[in-house]
């Protein structure tokens, strides 16, 4: 059985949901949702800017699960960010989406006129237009300027981590000053895959008869991390969820952390160009 969390407005999620970044839509992107729903998942993790929005919609239609049993996100795009569009993004991935309401929303990267968005988005949210807001790539100084502006917290922080980018401070200040819950992106190290070949992550994974990416995801959930780790195949999509009948010595935790390189897989949130 999944996880759940608590977020700090009272709204739970389910600790490990599918991520469809560079998911492409269609077909794959139908499969990955459908796949994702009948192994267990219950939550989906997608964005404006993934461009699949109309295709998670369909897939989390096409699976039967009800709607309400979904945790479902999406992400306001720089492009909207930067013109205040807020509400008018917001309602053009709900008609994507076939949905009249996403479980969270998040504004993508700290784009200038972020301050603006967030306030727009406080107003759906106090309009229950939208169960919890959020943010994303938030450093400490972003999240201590949103602090200072508005009385709303984001409920999530959804960031850049995995074994080779803990970005652990971070999280740990975002968790214990802010009481804000934190999202791993690229939670496996992204494309690529170089991580998922580590060979002490690959030692750790032989001892307990799972996967690298078992054990990563494994380490993301002791940690308190949510986790959506993405997939396009139907094995790993499966295997990425059976990841609740083990769990990680606390020396197997630290040196899965010790793999941290220090180095950003994706880009930097004080210093984007998109
Ligand atoms: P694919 O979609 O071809 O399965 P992240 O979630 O960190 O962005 O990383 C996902 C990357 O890891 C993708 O390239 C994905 O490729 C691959 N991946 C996801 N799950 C597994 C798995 N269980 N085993 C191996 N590779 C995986």
């Amino acid at each position: 059985v999944n996880n759940t969390i608590v977020l700090n407005n009272g709204v739970s999620i389910p600790q490990l949901g599918l991520g469809v970044f560079q998911t492409p839509a269609g077909d794959e992107t139908v499969n990955a949702v459908k796949w994702a729903l009948a192994s267990g998942y219950r939550h989906i993790d997608t964005a404006r800017a993934y461009n699949n929005e109309e295709s998670v919609g369909q897939g989390i239609r096409e699976s039967g699960v009800n709607r309400r049993d979904i945790f479902l996100t999406t992400k306001l795009w720089n492009a909207d960010i930067r013109a205040g569009r807020t509400r008018e993004a917001y309602e053009e991935s709900l008609d994507r989406l076939g949905t009249d309401y996403v479980d969270l929303y998040l504004i993508h990267w700290p784009a200038d006129g972020w301050q603006q968005a967030w306030k727009d988005m406080q107003e759906l949210y106090l309009e229950r237009r939208v169960r919890a807001i959020g943010v994303c790539n938030f450093e400490q100084h972003h999240l201590e300027e949103l602090h200072a502006l508005s009385s709303v917290k984001p409920a999530v922080n959804q960031i850049e981590s995995s074994p080779q980018f803990t970005n652990q401070t971070l999280i740990d200040w975002t968790n214990s000053q802010m009481r804000v819950d934190v999202e791993a992106w690229s939670p496996l190290g992204g494309t690529g895959g170089s991580l998922l070949k580590q060979p002490e992550l690959q030692a750790i994974a032989d001892r307990y008869g799972k996967s690298p990416a078992q054990v990563i995801i494994r380490w993301h959930l002791q940690r308190g991390v949510i986790v959506i780790p993405k997939s396009t195949h139907k094995e790993r999509i499966e295997q990425n969820f059976d990841v609740f009948d083990f769990s990680l010595s606390d020396h197997d935790m630290h040196a899965i952390s010790a793999l941290d390189t220090g180095k950003r897989n994706g880009a930097d949130p004080d210093n984007f160009n998109f």
